[in-house]
């Protein structure tokens, strides 16, 4: 079961944002998603109540560096992704949530400071690498990417990226409306009322490529089959005929 970490030690990188896009997605698919809320504010689990009440969608709260090795030794029959929403700042918590991750991911939008945020995280996982010979998968995926930002301007960045050796999705999150709105309807994107949120189905669709990207990169069992309709008894069937 594979465990996913978003982080960039800057607050507001987008770090919820895009757990919560992929936790929906991946519910809706049908992998049993728990998402580990280790924000000490924990708007997560305040506000996605409508979301913990999905089937496939499980949010645990308060997860520290005290909590996190058992909670996830619990949840490894339960879940098929266990994605972990980390706060920004450098704790022990971040380490630890590193070293337990099939792959990190790194959101970062064009602002520089958080680009430097990013950039801790990626040299923690560097020094892991160098000096613990620990490899921990990651990638930057970039995010709150503007719709009319041309293809040609995404290329280059991520050439930047390259150039550097990090590696960095194909697909950016695209800043959105229904990725805001979703936190004031508390439940997933693919929840929210098309007649309500404005491109919903552009929110919906790029929410669906990057979590393609994602599964590529760390795929999981794939979903059980829901459960078949109990069969009609041979009475049942003759009062219904
Ligand atoms: N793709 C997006 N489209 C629209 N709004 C976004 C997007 N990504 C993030 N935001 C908005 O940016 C703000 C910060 O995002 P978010 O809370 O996900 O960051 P964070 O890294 O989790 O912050 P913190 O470090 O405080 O936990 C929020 O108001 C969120 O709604
Ligand atoms: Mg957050």
């Amino acid at each position: 079961m594979p465990i996913i970490t978003f982080a960039n030690t800057k607050g507001g990188a987008g770090k919820t944002t895009m757990a919560l896009v992929t936790a929906g997605e991946l519910s809706k698919r049908g992998y049993r998603v728990a998402m580990l809320d280790a924000d000490p504010q924990q708007w997560v689990s305040r506000w996605m109540v409508k979301a913990a009440k999905l089937p496939k969608f499980s949010i645990i709260p308060n997860i520290g560096a005290e909590n996190i090795d058992e909670t996830i030794a619990e949840l490894k029959k339960k879940a098929d992704y266990i994605l972990i929403d980390l706060p920004g700042g450098l704790t022990p918590l971040l380490a630890k949530a590193i070293g337990f991750s099939s792959h990190v991911f790194v959101p970062v939008q064009g602002c520089a400071l958080d680009a430097a945020g990013g950039a801790q995280v990626l040299e923690i996982m560097k020094q892991l690498e160098s000096e613990c010979g620990i490899h921990i998968p990651h990638s930057v995926a970039l995010t709150r990417v503007s719709s009319i930002i041309t293809t040609r301007a995404l290329q280059a960045v991520k050439i930047f990226l390259a150039a550097k050796n990090i590696p960095v999705l194909n697909t950016p999150l695209i800043e959105r409306a229904a990725y805001r709105d979703m936190f004031d309807a508390g439940t997933i994107v693919n929840a929210l009322d098309p007649e309500m949120v404005s491109n919903l189905d552009k929110a919906q669709e790029n929410a669906r490529v990057l979590v393609d990207e994602i599964i590529a990169l760390v795929p999981a069992k794939a979903p059980r089959a829901k459960a078949a309709a109990p069969r009609k008894t041979a009475s049942v069937a003759k009062k219904a005929a």
